[in-house]
Order: C-alpha cells, then structure tokens, then sequence
C-alpha cells in the first residue's frame, strides 16, 4: 500500500513546480533588466545621433552684419547650406518693386508682404524651378536663372519661368538696425 505524504510536507510534484515558478519568475526579471540595460545601450548613440551637435546650431541661425552692404547692392550668405540673397534696394528699386505689384501676376505678392523694411530684401538664392542658383540680372531688375532662364524682379517674385513660383523669404528677425539674424 502506498503511503499518502506526512501532513505538512510537500508532496514533491508541487514542490517542483513551485521551484520551476521560482526560477521562471527570475528569468524574467533577468531578462526584463538585462533588456532594459540593452534597448538604453541602444538609445543613447542613437538619441545622441539625433541631437544636433553645436555646429549644426550655430548653422541653424546666421547673423548678417547689414553695414557691409552698400545701398544698391547685394550680397549672398549661407544659410544651412543654400545661399542667400541680401539686397540693400534703393529709392528707385523700391518704387519700382511696389509698382510692380500689379504685373508680377505669376505668383502675386505685393512687395511689401516680403519685406519687413522696404530697403531690405532677404530671399532664398535657389530658384523654385529646379534649384539652380540665380545670377544678378535680367529684364526685370532682381535675377535670372543660368538653368532654364527664369527670371525674378527686384522683389525676387517670378516674372518668366519655367519657374513658376517667386523666391522664398526665409525666416529672420532684426536683432537691431544694423544686423539680422536668419533662421
Ligand atoms: S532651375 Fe532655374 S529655370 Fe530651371
């Protein structure tokens, strides 16, 4: 006759099983830390890969010191890798830009809606066709593309294309008379 287990010991299949509990509670638990040590191990040269590094914020933004431009002149920056155009305008470009107004029909804007002093006009040097960089000149007094033969009025908006859409104004502020900060 089998003898039936002694009251209060275990009987050995639910000590086993108790044991396998145990150890697969473990497991998990070692496995749930060492993962959460791997997957931050893995984060951090990619999060690190993400933040910008200090050189690409100082390109994030640029400052122009506008006093190295003459009236009627132009100059070109880089901005985060694409040029720039900075044009100081005079009376006369400035009268003629606002009376252009009306004709510039490809992409109307009013001059004054890209300018936040009429003196200065900062617009993106790539042309809106296929991103060429315009050269000073053409029939209507800003630029004309070397591509394709695109051309912009002296408020950089599209007045012959292929191009069909006026040169970007990028964003900047006038951190004082003298000086803006792009971007
Ligand atoms: S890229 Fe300027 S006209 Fe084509």
């Amino acid at each position: 006759m089998a003898s039936s287990p002694k009251s209060g010991a275990k009987d050995p299949a639910t000590k086993t099983l108790d044991v396998n509990e145990e150890r697969r509670q473990l497991l998990i638990q070692t496995t749930t830390v060492f993962g959460a040590a791997g997957a931050a191990c893995v984060a951090y040269p990619f999060i690190k890969t993400l933040s910008p590094n200090r050189d690409v914020q100082a390109a994030a933004t640029l400052e122009v010191d506008l006093t190295t431009i003459p009236e009627g002149t132009s100059t070109t920056v880089l901005w985060q890798g694409k040029p720039v155009f900075i044009w100081h305008r005079n009376a006369e470009q400035i009268a003629q830009a606002a009376e252009d107004d009306a004709t510039a029909a490809m992409d109307p804007e009013a001059d004054a809606a890209r300018v936040q002093r009429p003196e200065w006009l900062v617009v993106m040097g790539v042309c809106t066709h296929l991103g060429c960089v315009p050269m000073k000149g053409g029939e209507y007094g800003g630029w004309r593309c070397p591509c394709h033969g695109s051309q912009f009025d002296n408020s950089g908006r599209v007045r012959h294309g292929p191009a069909g859409t006026n040169l970007p104004v990028p964003p900047y502020t006038f951190v004082s008379n003298d000086s803006i900060v792009i971007g």
